[in-house]
């Protein structure tokens, strides 16, 4: 006989060509038991919505029926008929039911609905079989797939930038060494110092902070790229926007200056709010219905609105003059802390902000220096209950100019010869920047803690699953 082809939940429960023999395979959500006949709505992740499993206890043994509980994964042969109920078009009378796994119910963690979310982390080798966890991921998966239609349909290349990396993007420490050194016996040279020419690469290593230089050297060549990958980052900060292992996209282009930046910074963002609400409305109803009754809303806002574009030190004149009581004081030089950029995004202007031209000694080395030789060309982009979504800026494309830079903020100029060079060889005006995807995931799903939005979250002290 041939073996029967699994069908998927969310096929089903769409189709219009009943009375035939399907199987389906899944967990189950809950059952009910009657006298005669059981009950099972059960889920393969497909979608948020169940199939009801209709079970004829002459057909199905009881026995069998009694040991499934809440958290079994099961397969069910069975005609896939009209439902008598008017929660669903269609459902499957059982035929014969198959145990893969158990889950007793006196220990299944998700054997009650309900549970924070505080705890579900806890258990995050789990929570993916939640209604909540399932939408969550299936957005993730979502846009990241409408991601890289973005960029392909715009002729830009997808570019794989290492992740162990010599070189420090940002500038700004805060890496995790990466090295096959015995810790118990480091070799030394005759400093004293650990010698890492000892160490597999000969040099130290770390995991990357951004695949943005790397990505820099391919718009040299290529004009148009973005990379999208894991980053990593050791700071300490335990806040509800911060991992020490996240996603980022970062394109990069030459030949654009800085609005051009920020008119494809604003394109992304709307594109994909629009992708969500065109693809998986189901999932973001459920998400906008049980934790965050204005997330639709604010979605469809950002679709519809334009972008507020303001320099750093407009920014600092309207926190200065607003009067408020910001637990950290503004002046000019300082750097925004989210209460500011929400200040500035939730109430002041009540939409999406880019701001730009910050001052020089809060940013990075390599953006470009404008004339008053104060500020850069970055932009942040700030957007609702999230704060910090994009940092970019325009690069230094000026050879003298950046290795200036590099000395003023004493880099260790040798080791970043190669991104120099392509400053003294056919230079060009080039701008990008990095979306961080959590952030993104936040915005879209109206959670409000980052570590409920990428499966398996790695921040200080938490490498569990
Ligand atoms: O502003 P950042 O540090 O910019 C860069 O890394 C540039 N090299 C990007 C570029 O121009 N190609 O980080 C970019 C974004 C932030 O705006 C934020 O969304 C996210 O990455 N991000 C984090 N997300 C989660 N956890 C962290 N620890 C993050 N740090 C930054
Ligand atoms: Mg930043």
């Amino acid at each position: 006989m041939l073996k029967p082809k699994r069908e998927k939940i969310i096929n089903l429960l769409k189709d219009t060509e009943l009375n035939r023999l399907v199987l389906v395979q899944g967990w189950v959500r809950t059952i009910r038991n009657s006298k005669k006949f059981s009950f099972i709505e059960l889920n393969d992740g497909s979608t948020l919505n169940n199939i009801q499993i209709f079970v004829d206890h002459e057909i199905i043994r009881t026995e069998l029926l009694k040991a499934i509980s809440t958290g079994a994964c099961i397969g069910v042969h069975g005609m896939l008929v009209a439902s008598q109920g008017k929660n669903q078009s269609s459902e499957i009378q059982a035929s014969t039911i198959e145990v893969y796994g158990l889950a007793d119910p006196e220990t299944y963690p998700l054997q009650k609905k309900g549970h924070s979310l505080e705890f579900l982390r806890e258990i995050a080798h789990l929570r993916v079989r939640t209604n909540t966890f399932s939408a969550i991921f299936r957005l993730r998966h979502a846009m990241a797939f409408a991601i890289h239609q973005f960029f392909h349909d715009k002729g830009f290349f997808y570019i794989h930038t290492p992740i162990i990396t010599g070189a420090d993007t940002e500038g700004a420490g805060e890496m995790f060494l990466v090295t096959t050194l015995n810790l118990n016996s480091l070799p030394r040279d005759d400093k004293g110092n650990i010698d890492f020419k000892e160490d597999f690469f000969g040099k130290p290593t770390h995991l990357t902070v951004s695949g943005q230089l790397n990505a820099e050297l391919a718009a040299l060549g290529l004009s148009e790229v973005y990379t999208f990958g894991p980053t990593f980052r050791a700071e300490k900060s335990n806040t509800p926007r911060h991992l020490a292992e996240f996603w980022m996209i970062e394109p990069e282009m030459a030949f654009y200056d800085l609005e051009d930046n920020m008119n494809l910074a604003e394109e992304l963002l709307k594109y994909l709010t629009q992708y969500a609400l065109n693809y998986n409305l189901n999932d973001l109803k459920f998400l906008n219905d049980h934790y965050d009754n204005q997330l639709l809303d604010r979605l469809h806002n950002v679709v519809n609105t334009t972008f507020v574009r303001l320099n750093y030190t407009d920014a600092i004149d309207i926190l200065l003059n607003s009067g408020k009581n910001f637990e950290f004081p503004v002046a000019w030089g300082v750097d925004l802390q989210s209460e500011h950029e929400r200040f500035l995004v939730e109430e002041h202007f009540e939409k999406p902000v880019i701001l730009t031209n910050y001052p020089k000694d809060i940013k990075a080395f390599y953006m470009k220096m404008n004339d008053d030789e104060k500020t850069v060309r970055a932009m942040d982009v700030l957007f609702p209950k999230i704060g910090e979504i994009i940092g970019g800026s325009q690069r230094e494309e000026d050879y003298s100019k950046l290795l200036k830079r590099i000395r003023e903020l004493n880099l260790p100029e040798e080791e970043y010869w190669w991104y120099l060079d392509t400053r003294k060889f056919g230079t060009a005006p080039h701008s990008g920047f990095g979306l961080g995807f959590e952030r993104l995931m936040l915005f879209i799903t109206g959670m409000t803690n980052v570590r409920d939005v990428i499966p398996f979250p790695r921040t200080t002290k938490n490498a569990e699953f």
